[in-house]
């Protein structure tokens, strides 16, 4: 057992002058390296806020957020720094992920620029290197958002989260913007990245179909708490909590028909 990323007794609470709410409930999970963690819930239940303490984007009330070994809490500004360089992350709504004005060359280039020293001949040839790892071509280089599909869009955001090598990627909602044969194709690429680069995966999905085909574990949040957690396989087919069967009944069944279709054909067109 190696764990990669993990949180302890974590608290979250969210406090204005009238009010206060406990977006997160003492929650502790652990994402052993090279595996795939789906974190299900209805809308409101944490999970971004969760994902958010992760990335050290959210200062939790109570509790720690450990990073390989280290308290993201206690780091300095330049470890945070470090820490984030391994860490990448994917967006729901791919098309407003990106910046509108940028090429797709630019937006994959800029956490390059960001990060690392790479620039000119180099960077260049890192970002086509990236391109092609998320089946886009040459021509989609020179390409503003608009220009492309959605689908397309979201293997730009893909290839931006992994063009700086990162150990830990997270997913909030990859798919859930693209119609099903587009979700079946990222999912695939998805699959082939993460074992390609021996990624660690959190994935936040409301579709329990994603979660089954590419999560090893699962964590099931209600109102900021984990009420059920265990291996993907066991929890979705034989839920224990009322709350997870009901999640796993509500799924659309036809939509999770024609998705299992799709992503067993493989299908290599990009769209
Ligand atoms: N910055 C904030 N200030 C106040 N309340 C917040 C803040 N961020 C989140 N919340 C509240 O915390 C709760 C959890 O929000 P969160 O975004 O984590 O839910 P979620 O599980 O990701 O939901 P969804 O599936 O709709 O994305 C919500 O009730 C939300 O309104
Ligand atoms: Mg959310």
């Amino acid at each position: 057992m190696n764990p990669l990323v993990s949180t302890d007794d974590l608290v979250c609470r969210f406090t204005s002058r009238r009010s206060s709410f406990l977006a997160l409930d003492h929650v502790s999970m652990t994402v052993e390296q090279g595996t795939s963690l789906g974190v299900v819930g209805e809308s409101g239940a944490g999970k971004t806020t969760l994902i958010r303490c992760l990335l050290g984007l959210q200062q939790p009330t109570e509790g720690t957020v450990t990073f390989d070994g280290s308290d993201i809490g206690t780091m300095s500004a330049k470890q945070r720094r470090a820490m984030r360089r391994r860490v990448g992350m994917v967006f729901q709504n791919p098309v407003m992920a990106l910046n509108p004005r940028m090429t797709v060359e630019e937006s994959v280039a800029e956490p390059l620029r960001l990060h690392t020293k790479l620039r000119g001949v180099d960077l260049r040839r890192r970002v086509g290197t990236a391109l092609e790892s998320v089946g886009l071509a040459e021509a989609h280089r020179s390409r503003l958002p608009h220009q492309i599909s959605g689908g397309q869009c979201q293997r730009v955001g893909i290839a931006r989260a992994l063009v700086t090598d990162p150990e830990l990627v997270i997913l909030d909602e990859p798919t859930s913007a693209l119609d099903v044969s587009v979700q079946a194709q990222i999912l695939n690429l998805l699959t082939d990245l993460k074992a390609e680069h021996d990624l660690t995966f959190v994935m936040v999905s409301h579709s329990i179909d994603v979660v089954r085909y590419l999560s090893d574990r699962v964590v099931v949040m209600l109102q900021g708490r984990v009420v059920e957690e265990g291996l993907a396989g066991e929890v979705l087919t034989e839920p224990r909590h009322e709350y997870t069967r009901n999640l796993v009944a509500a799924s659309p069944t036809v939509e999770s028909d024609s998705l299992r279709i799709a992503l067993s054909s493989r299908e290599e067109v990009v769209s």
